[in-house]
């Protein structure tokens, strides 16, 4: 794993853009893994503003997203389908049909995973895998305990992650307990994986990640095994000079 620190969230975001910019430059058939939450929403506001200054295109571009919580529907605020069209999608040439999240609202959850891991199978394998950090070494919804082996699942939420989510729902209350997500071999397919940290609460995740052993404990440590692992921090998530 190579670790790079930003000076600030902003460099951060850059310089995460700048990866993904360069790779649909690159390849304007690539295939982005993509991720939601408070770290990648600067990111993906420069993807838009570089898109509307030097018109890079998505047109042939086909994303996959981690997750989706369980029961809400697509037009929800804090669904992940509302997330990534508001935040990215709408502001693009991306084809919404090349646009891949789980259905947190199909009649059968078990038929969606194994629907979604034939897509990942079908038009993958992912270029490049977005990731953000769980405080509790999270990735995807993959939480504590999930077999390294788990391709997308059905997940019981935990309460440190509800907890630190409610902040984008009215109340504890209102946060999904389930989700669906992509499992942890489906994220190790990916060439190449960029994980974003951002800011003091990730520090002990992020010194986890780092000095600790792989362990189905600590989902993001499984990291360690994968060829071509980028982490971006910025200075408040990673403070070490050597
Ligand atoms: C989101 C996801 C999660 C988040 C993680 C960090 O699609 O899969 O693993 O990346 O919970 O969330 P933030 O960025 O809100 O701190």
């Amino acid at each position: 794993m190579d670790i790079i620190t930003a000076p600030s969230y902003e460099a951060m975001s850059e310089a995460a853009a700048n990866q993904i910019i360069d790779l649909v430059k690159l390849n304007p058939h690539s295939v982005l893994g993509l991720a939601t939450g408070g770290t990648p929403t600067k990111m993906y506001e420069l993807l838009i503003k570089d898109h509307l200054a030097h018109h890079t295109s998505y047109k042939n571009v086909t994303s996959f997203n981690l997750d989706e919580y369980a029961g809400l529907k697509k037009d929800h605020p804090n669904s992940y389908f509302s997330y990534m069209n508001q935040t990215l999608f709408m502001h693009l040439d991306i084809q919404q049909q090349h646009t891949f999240i789980p259905n947190g609202i199909a009649e059968s959850l078990e038929k969606e995973c194994a629907r979604y891991d034939q897509l990942l199978q079908d038009m993958g394998p992912i270029d490049l895998q977005v990731l953000g950090l769980g405080e509790n070494g999270h990735i995807g919804f993959n939480e504590p305990g999930t077999s390294f082996e788990s391709e997308t699942h059905i997940v019981r939420l935990t309460e440190s992650t509800r907890h630190a989510n409610a902040r984008f729902f009215g109340s504890m209350d209102e946060v999904p307990t389930h989700a669906v997500t992509m499992g942890i071999k489906s994220i190790m397919k990916a060439k190449e994986i960029l994980l974003l940290v951002s800011g003091k609460n990730k520090k002990n995740a992020l010194e986890r990640l780092l000095d600790g052993p792989v362990s189905e404990d600590f989902p993001a440590s499984i990291l360690k095994k994968h060829p071509k692992v980028k982490i971006i921090a910025d200075k408040s998530a990673y403070s070490r000079t050597n």
